[in-house]
């Protein structure tokens, strides 16, 4: 079927955040005889389609896995590749998101990177701030675990300074210090390439993500299959600890 078919048969219940574990560039661009800068080129355009799709069905959170606090330990070339391409895109599309009312976030750690590319990142972000369309997040530089660390420091440091106590600690308390505060959970999380792990992504977050996994590569994921994994979601049954 095609996307504006498939987007016909959507019914109201649209999760409200999407997170996206884009994976499989590298051996998409391996099957291609190219070497993998090469795929995750070819990766933006999936995420240009989904930004799009994102819009178009009115989504609140679409939050994106670009590199992890585990990518570092790829080869020197691919890792300083990831970096300008990632940067470059975001210089390349920040006015046409702006023009589409996305407010575009990078969530992350600071740590590992200069601070004339967080500069850069920051002042490119910082051109959607007034919108109020799609949440599109890019997790960059971003460890689940690093995040819950950063996390539980702030909060140790708060009880020390008297400005919490230790019964104070709650699911809200710690959720408020994690980089997507004040955002829903994801409701879905998608995995392209055929893995079928959380490889350290919103882990704290995802405790009742519904899942859905694909074989398709990230390059060739686009608008019709996207919304196929939302049409699978809203066939689920959300159940959280309870019964029907
Ligand atoms: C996902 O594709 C992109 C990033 C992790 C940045 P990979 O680069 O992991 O591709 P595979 O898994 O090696 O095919
Ligand atoms: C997860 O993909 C990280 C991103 C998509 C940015 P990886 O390819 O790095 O994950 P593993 O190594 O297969 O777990
Ligand atoms: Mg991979």
């Amino acid at each position: 079927m095609n996307y504006k078919d498939l987007i016909k048969q959507l019914d109201k219940n649209l999760p409200d955040h999407i997170g996206v574990i884009m994976d499989g560039n590298g051996r998409w661009a391996k099957k291609q005889g190219a070497g993998r800068l090469w795929g995750h080129k070819n990766g933006v355009e999936s995420v240009r389609a989904l930004v799009e799709a994102s819009v178009e069905i009115g989504l609140k959170y679409l939050t994106i896995y670009a590199f992890s606090t585990e990518n570092w330990t790829r080869p020197d070339d691919e890792v300083k590749g990831l970096l300008k391409l990632i940067l470059d895109s975001l210089i390349n599309e920040i006015d046409s998101m702006s023009k589409q009312n996305i407010v575009v976030r990078f969530l992350g750690t600071d740590i590992g990177l200069s601070k004339e590319y967080q500069s850069k990142i920051n002042k490119e972000c910082q051109k959607t701030y007034n919108n109020n369309g799609l949440n599109f997040n890019i997790a960059f530089n971003y460890g689940g675990r690093l995040e819950l660390i950063e996390g539980i420091r702030s909060i140790a440091t708060k009880i020390q300074n008297n400005t919490l106590t230790i019964n104070q600690i709650n699911e809200e308390t710690i959720s408020q210090e994690l980089y997507t505060a004040n955002m829903p959970d994801p409701d879905l999380i998608i995995r392209t390439s055929g893995e079928k792990r959380l490889s350290n992504f919103l882990i704290w977050q995802s405790a009742y993500a519904e899942f859905y996994f694909t074989d398709t590569l990230w390059p060739d994921f686009r608008k019709s299959e996207f919304i196929e994994a939302i049409l699978d979601y809203q066939k689920r049954q959300r159940r959280y600890g309870g019964t029907k």
